[in-house]
């Protein structure tokens, strides 16, 4: 039989990062010494105290049974808490919180929930690629807000033309970025709420990279912002801030119209995320904060480290506010070429700017989540390839 997919499926875009990811095993299973900074992977283990309340929790044979429908209370409590203490923001656990399969679910699932064939979603360019997962599905259109080095890689409203803003029902945001690794001030969160606002948008803040604040500066949440809870929704996870990408749990909340949405949505996927998960991760939230400002404090001297490495070599590198170093290529070429040349002759693994999206182009992506002593190797084979001084064993 020949299977026909469904249009939606084919069109989905493939992921680079699985191909990349296979040549380094590859490579790696050859007996290659790959510095691996290609993805945002989390290098260290969950806090001790969180894995062991998963333990605790797992033994409660309450735990084996189906869960409640959309997640239970006692973690959207304790999100609610988070929002609450970190970011003086008050949110009814009920109505205005509801659980992820980890936030990139949900970043996919919004989509379905809002928009129509056809309809316009604003998306930022160079952005997350599971962003256009869920417009593709969708069968909607995006439409790119460029972020410009000369804008703060902040999208910039006024080039948006009247018809566009007027046909666009979505919005996403990424603020501490990846890619480019800035953060966004509160200001712009407002000018935010106000174009929201009038041309009828829902906001998806999208802060995956919360609470790992560097230089003294705690990230802003979106829903800070007076009138933001009106007009959109902010996505946080777990992954990042307390190690856990592979228990894969997030959460979304704000306007509960969106919020009973998802909910739905999610009903006819799934009957919510293990209980022994949920209630670990409640602990997560609600326990001490400690690990998670000891592992900003990691990130900051790693990054750090390897700005100082980059800028010693004579490279220019804005000061990285998040986990990912955003480097300029140098000559300003392609960014999949350079990144190629640098796996395969240096055997450093980055992730080429063009992969999320068009003006990613010029730059690579460095991911920072690695120890101090690979990302010290890998300036020292950065500067060589760039300086002209790599010794390519082939040719020796
Ligand atoms: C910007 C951004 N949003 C969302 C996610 C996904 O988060 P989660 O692991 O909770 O699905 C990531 C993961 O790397 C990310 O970089």
């Amino acid at each position: 039989m020949k299977t026909e997919f469904a249009r939606r499926l084919l069109d989905l875009p493939r992921s680079s990062f699985a191909t990349t990811v296979s040549r380094i095993d590859q490579l790696v299973k050859a007996g290659e010494d790959v510095v691996n900074l290609c993805q945002g992977n989390p290098d260290l283990p969950t806090p001790p105290h969180i894995v062991e309340a998963l333990r605790r929790e797992v033994l409660d044979p309450a735990t084996h049974r189906y869960p409640a429908f959309s997640g239970l209370l006692e973690l959207k409590a304790a999100v609610a808490q988070w929002y609450a203490t970190h970011h003086q923001v008050h949110l009814d656990p009920e109505s205005e919180v509801a659980i992820l399969f980890g936030a990139k679910a949900g970043l996919v699932e919004i989509s379905q929930c809002l928009l129509n064939p056809g309809d316009v979603c604003l998306m930022p360019d160079p952005a997350f690629p599971d962003y256009w997962s869920g417009v593709v599905l969708a069968r909607a259109r995006m439409h790119a807000m460029p972020l410009l080095r000369e804008n703060g890689f902040l999208p910039d409203y006024s080039a948006l033309d009247p018809a566009t803003c007027d046909r666009a029902k979505l919005m996403f945001l990424n603020y501490p970025n990846n890619p480019t690794s800035v953060t966004a001030p509160p200001e712009f969160y407002e000018e935010t709420v106000r174009f929201a606002a009038r041309n009828q948008v829902v906001v998806a803040s999208d802060f995956a990279y919360a609470a790992l604040g560097f230089d003294g500066r705690a990230p802003c949440s979106f829903l800070q912002t007076d009138g933001a809870m009106e007009v959109g929704v902010e996505f946080i996870s777990l992954s990042k801030m307390f190690n856990m990408a592979g228990w894969r749990i997030g959460a979304v909340v704000g306007n509960p119209d969106v919020v009973a949405a998802i909910n739905l949505l999610q009903e006819h996927y799934y009957v919510s995320l293990p209980s022994f998960i949920q209630r670990a991760a409640a602990v997560a939230l609600t326990g001490p904060q400690d690990c998670v400002e000891e592992l900003a404090r990691t990130y900051e001297r790693r990054r750090d480290v390897f700005v100082a490495g980059v800028r010693d070599a004579g490279w220019h590198i804005d000061l990285p506010q998040s986990i990912f170093a955003w480097l300029p290529v140098p000559g300003g070429g392609s960014s999949s070429a350079f990144a190629d040349d640098l796996l395969t002759r240096a055997k450093v693994a980055v992730a080429p700017g063009r992969w999320f999206g068009e003006h990613g182009e010029g730059y690579v992506r460095v991911s920072l989540l690695a120890p101090e002593d690979r990302l010290k190797e890998a300036v020292i084979r950065l500067a060589d390839l760039r300086n002209g001084t790599h010794k390519d064993p082939d040719h020796d």
